[in-house]
């Protein structure tokens, strides 16, 4: 039989993964301030770069685990996993504002204009932010079930451009390997929502509606 946590048991899994997902961010700042790091700049731009990616990736992995699973549960971890993409996304994109451009707004923006491969993951930032601010129960509520699920698909768009953005970086290098695998693992959980999809008709996805159900 699927485990199906109590509320007392869902706090603590909700508070431990709060809590774990601090870590990355912990560790780049304990290297950087204990002066570990050779290149601090560097490192700090690739790891928040990978957490969003991950965390993305961890997002979209919610509902087909959940269908394979049974475990309906997982559905109410997805928000924070989604805003947590959006946390390293930003800080991603702080590192980068700030220690690459010192807050000046046009030479930003002229960079990013100048840069294909960092106008894509400007662009997928961007269109998380309404993600990230329709993501309360009010905002739900507020926009109607429909209209926010029709918004929220906009996640089926950033997680490809940030594989693309990954790998128009690696391209300089000839360094695939890493934006080839999470461009399978993006391809398998948005392919297995397309399957299911199609396959809808026969087998309807449980829970669909509910507030923090349904697709994405
Ligand atoms: C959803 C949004 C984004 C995702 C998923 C993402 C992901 C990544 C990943 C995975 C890397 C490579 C890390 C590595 O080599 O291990 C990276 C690098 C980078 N990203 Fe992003 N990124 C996003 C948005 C942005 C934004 C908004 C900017 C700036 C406007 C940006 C600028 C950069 C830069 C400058 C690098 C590193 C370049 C280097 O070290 O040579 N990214 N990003």
């Amino acid at each position: 039989m699927a485990f199906n946590p109590s509320a007392k048991q869902l706090k603590g899994i909700k508070a431990a993964i709060f809590l774990l997902a601090l870590v990355p961010l912990a560790r780049m700042v304990w290297l950087t301030a204990t002066g570990q790091l050779v290149e601090p700049l560097e490192f700090i731009t690739r790891g928040t770069g990978d957490w969003t990616l991950y965390f993305l990736c961890i997002t979209l992995a919610v509902t087909p685990l959940r269908r394979l699973s049974k475990m309906n549960w997982l559905i109410k971890l997805r928000r924070m996993f989604g805003l947590y993409a959006f946390f390293y996304a930003f800080l991603h994109f702080m590192t980068f504002f700030w220690f690459d451009h010192f807050f000046d707004i046009a030479g930003m923006f002229r960079d990013v204009a100048k840069r294909p491969f960092i106008l894509v993951g400007f662009t997928a930032f961007v269109l998380l932010i309404p993600l990230a601010v329709t993501s309360t129960n009010a905002m739900v509520k507020r926009l109607g079930g429909k209209r926010w699920l029709w918004l929220h698909r906009l996640i089926y768009l950033i997680a490809p451009l940030g594989i693309l953005h990954f790998w128009w970086m690696r391209a300089g290098k000839s360094n695939f390997t890493e934006p080839f695998i999470f461009g399978v693992i993006v391809a398998v959980l948005l392919g297995a929502r397309v399957y299911w999809s199609w396959a809808g008709a026969k087998s309807p996805a449980p829970g669909r509606h509910s507030r923090e159900g349904g697709n994405p």
